[in-house]
């Protein structure tokens, strides 16, 4: 199932990176390796930290601004070819598409380059070859790793405004594929470019459009488990309490980061196959748990009765562990 190339429907592979803007980078660097265990590193310029979360030379890049923001997705497409495909998609749709600079390229780390805005004016690349480390990854404290591998750093949220357009952009111009959806407790919509469940999730807001949050997937429910009690050291860093997903069955928490970026922390995401999965309808965000403090006080309520009615249906899903799967890091722990 995994690697099936011809389920996919654009050149996207997977999620390669994502960029955010910070007033303070380098408030990065403790938060990362001892909240998240992830390897964090001043660089590549001044004013800008990386993070690994596995061989490659980075997942993350903090730079400094004067308001936080997403500042860039990045989705590999894997060669050349890809590239000319995405950027043939991207002007039919009218999209402007900037080619880079070696500058840029090597910044980024990648051998090939190309970049857009989404329907809501956030910056998209498209690149090949993200180089690895010259150093193995080293956590930051001793964790088993994260899933990565070709399913890609797992997935980014996007608060949106104009939900049709921004679906549109994603769905037909970039070709992701619809998961599953919901229109309460707030409308969202869940979008697969290779057998993670969701690399893209969009979710309606009436406010500032951006990042909602960025998931990362543990190896080991284990490293879940002490990254919540060391959350657990200041309550007030718990975005969203421990729960389940419906939808992609990752058992999670969602972690206040600096600048109050919201980080998802996951274990055991199911995989789909892309080509014979059918879009479903949701009955609720989550299965238990994830008390979503982020939402104003009606539509939590709201939430928290939707998670209760799959309790009160007996709603259960499997949990999909793999000893040594593919996607597992480091790949026999
Ligand atoms: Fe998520």
């Amino acid at each position: 199932m995994v690697g099936a190339a011809h389920s996919r429907r654009g050149p996207i592979r997977a999620l390669g990176y994502v960029g955010l803007r910070s007033v303070d980078p380098a408030a990065w660097i403790p938060f990362a390796a001892e909240s998240m265990g992830m390897q964090a590193l001043a660089g590549p310029v001044a004013d800008s930290v990386r993070l690994r979360v596995d061989e490659r030379a980075f997942r993350y890049l903090i730079v400094k601004a004067d308001q936080p923001a997403l500042d860039v997705l990045g989705f590999d497409v894997g060669d050349d070819a890809g590239l000319a495909r995405i950027a043939r998609s991207l002007e039919a749709a009218g999209k402007a598409v900037a080619a880079s600079s070696p500058e840029q390229r090597a910044l980024r780390a990648v051998d090939g380059l190309i970049a857009t805005t989404d329907a809501e004016g956030n910056r998209v690349e498209f690149f090949h070859g993200l180089a690895d480390a010259a150093e193995a990854f080293s956590p930051g404290r001793p964790i088993g790793g994260f899933r990565v591998g070709p399913l890609g750093p797992g997935h980014a949220v996007l608060l949106v405004r104009d939900f049709a357009a921004q679906s549109r952009f994603y769905r037909e111009v970039l070709g992701c594929g619809v998961s599953d959806f919901h229109a309460e407790p707030f409308p969202a919509e869940f979008l697969h470019v290779n057998e993670r469940h969701h690399t893209v999730g969009l979710i309606g807001t009436d406010g500032v459009p951006g990042v909602h949050h960025l998931m990362c997937e543990y190896a080991h429910l284990d490293d879940l488990g002490r990254a919540y009690d060391i959350a657990l050291r200041n309550p007030d860093s718990i975005g969203v309490s421990l729960g389940r997903h419906l939808n992609d069955h990752v058992t999670s928490f969602y972690l206040r980061a600096p600048d109050g970026f919201l980080i998802e922390l996951g274990w055991a995401g199911r995989l789909i196959d892309p080509a014979s999965w059918v879009p479903e309808a949701l009955a609720s965000p989550s299965l238990w748990g994830h008390v979503r403090h982020w939402l104003p006080a009606e539509r939590r309520a709201r939430a928290e009765a939707m998670t209760r009615a799959m309790g009160d249906a007996g709603v259960r899903a499997p949990v999909h562990v793999t000893r040594s799967g593919a996607f597992e890091w480091p790949p026999d722990s």
